[in-house]
């Protein structure tokens, strides 16, 4: 059976620092979507990468005394080995300095001019180094920049332009015609008045540095870094090769079904990319989502302004399934949110050792307590009760409440979702009270029912669960004797079916799945 493709991409990291909790998080969603639509079917293509070139990474190599190329070459293993501790399954992981970025940037641009739409032109503005971003005179605030508040610099070049002011009316066409391209609505309300507002023209070359790609046709000037950047999502499905392979995987993936990006960087996204692809006679990706910031105590969380704790000292503290679950369940995807350590610790307790772990180790010991660790024999239909039939109802209707919310990246539904479950399992044990129906042989079978029930519906949950906390539900699921790995599921209406808990499967207890945090 032919899979449908779906193709999904983060930003791409600059290298001037480590990865942070900014950077994480989105790559942690994109994570969750892909393993998601890997249950659901699809033949996903997951891409990740760095950003290598532009003047703050090659500010940045200077200030460590190396050439741009070996402080590229030191930082990126560094992201691969932050992906690899919260376990991102990325099938491809780009740089842009590769040798098969630069032939699909060059073949870009070049038929970017050969269409007609790049001209030689002079300019005189402002940049903002940090943001790699120009900027008029009018746009700056009290003289810096307004995007990240730093100091600009004057710059004053012979550059090549981009006619981006050939597309506003082709641009509101795509909004228009496809209303879920820029999500949430927020950001496609920006976007939509930004663009009505008229668009200019972009430089999108520059001669007084040379850390970039060079122009095919001007070999002096390098190609403006966003210009790089923004390509990368073709390079990787194989723009830019005529190797039959890469030219069907690129025909398979292109357009890309979503773009995770951050919301300070939707006009890059959302503008310049879908006009590049315009000019180039190409399709336009799907959709491009745009996630809020990260807050701590008010404020932007990032790396130069100090406030950045590291995501290893984080998964050190917390593991790495709940450090995927507290971003994807406290901060609304698409709206900023704020962390602290105190909610971290809150949703620790509450959601995971109190729901999740304390339910998965209740049942386990009453299985091996009362069944000799045993998954008694599937309950009768006609047998049920109303609070069996509730349960049942609940685990029935997930898949399709869950594909409601995963479609709209709502994480935080999504996982309400399976959190309804797990919180009605624990009240139909409170109700069903097994330590008492295990007094009498006379209630043995309600006892059996009840217990095969809970257990069922714990495997339900921990597949629903699985996305974003990958490891704990393959424990789950390993403890409850199933003989698959809940990461490998590609068939997940079939995984979900009701009764899918073989009877006779030997159960394991094991330790809580998550300690209880007490607070220092
Ligand atoms: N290199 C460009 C992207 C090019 S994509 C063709 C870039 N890189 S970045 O490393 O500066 O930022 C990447 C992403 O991290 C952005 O989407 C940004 O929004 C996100 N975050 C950085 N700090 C963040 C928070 N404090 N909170 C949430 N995300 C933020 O931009």
């Amino acid at each position: 059976m032919d899979r449908t493709p779906f193709y999904i991409t983060t930003p791409i990291y600059y290298v001037n620092s480590v990865p942070h909790l900014g950077t994480a998080y989105t790559t942690i969603a994109a994570d969750a979507l892909a393993r998601y639509r890997r249950m659901t079917g699809h033949d996903v293509f997951f891409l990740t990468g760095l950003d290598e070139h532009g003047q703050k990474v090659a500010q940045a190599a200077d200030e460590n005394g190396m050439t741009p190329q070996a402080w590229v070459d030191s930082i990126a293993p560094k992201f691969q080995e932050a992906w690899d501790m919260l376990d991102i399954t990325y099938d491809d992981f780009i740089r842009t300095t590769e040798p098969r970025h630069e032939r699909a940037s060059q073949k870009l641009m070049q038929t970017l001019k050969d269409n007609g739409y790049i001209y030689q032109g002079h300019y005189e503005g402002w940049y903002c180094v940090p943001d790699e971003t120009f900027y008029t005179e009018e746009q700056l605030v009290e003289g810096t920049c307004p995007g990240c508040g730093r100091d600009v610099q004057f710059i004053r070049e012979d550059n090549w332009f981009f006619k981006l002011s050939a597309f506003q009316d082709r641009l509101l066409e795509l909004y228009h015609d496809n209303p879920t391209f820029v999500q949430p609505d927020t950001r496609r309300n920006e976007v939509l008045s930004f663009v009505e507002g008229g668009l200019r023209d972009l430089s999108v070359s520059r001669t007084t540095f040379t850390w970039g790609i060079p122009l095919p046709f001007d070999p002096e000037h390098v190609m403006y870094v966003w210009f790089d950047a923004l390509i990368n999502y073709m390079t990787a499905v194989g723009y830019g090769s005529d190797d039959p392979a890469d030219v069907a995987r690129f025909e398979r993936f292109w357009p890309a079904d979503v773009h995770f990006v951050g919301k300070d960087i939707i006009r890059f996204h959302c503008v310049i990319w879908p006009a590049m692809l315009m000019a180039a006679g190409l399709p336009v990706p799907k959709q491009v989502f745009a996630h809020g910031f990260l807050l701590t105590k008010g404020e932007k969380m990032s790396k130069s302004k100090g406030n950045a704790i590291t995501p290893a000292s984080l998964v050190e503290r917390f593991g790495v399934d709940a450090y995927r679950y507290y971003f994807l369940r406290d901060v609304q995807f698409g709206s900023d949110g704020s962390i602290s350590i105190e909610s971290m610790v809150q949703r620790y307790n509450g959601d995971l050792a109190n729901d999740w772990g304390n339910l998965c180790s209740r049942l386990l010991n009453m299985t091996e307590k009362y069944c000799e660790g045993v998954v008694p024999a599937r309950p009768h239909a006609a047998d049920a009760t109303s609070d069996d039939d509730e349960v049942r109802a609940i685990a029935e209707g997930l898949p399709a409440a869950y594909e409601a919310a995963m479609s709209r990246l709502d994480y935080v539904s999504a996982l309400e979702g399976a959190w309804s479950l797990v919180k009605r399992v624990n009240r139909y044990i409170e109700d069903s009270a097994p330590w008492g129906l295990a007094k009498s042989e006379e209630t043995r079978p309600r006892l059996d029912a009840v217990l095969y029930n809970a257990l069922e519906a714990v495997r339900i949950s921990a597949l629903f669960i699985s996305p974003v906390m990958p490891n704990t539900s393959a424990d789950v699921w390993r403890r409850l004797g199933v003989s698959a790995d809940v990461r490998e599921v590609t068939d997940l209406a079939a995984a979900a079916g009701w009764g899918g808990l073989a009877p006779g499967s030997q159960v394991t207890k094991g330790d809580a799945l998550f300690q209880r945090i007490v607070e220092e």
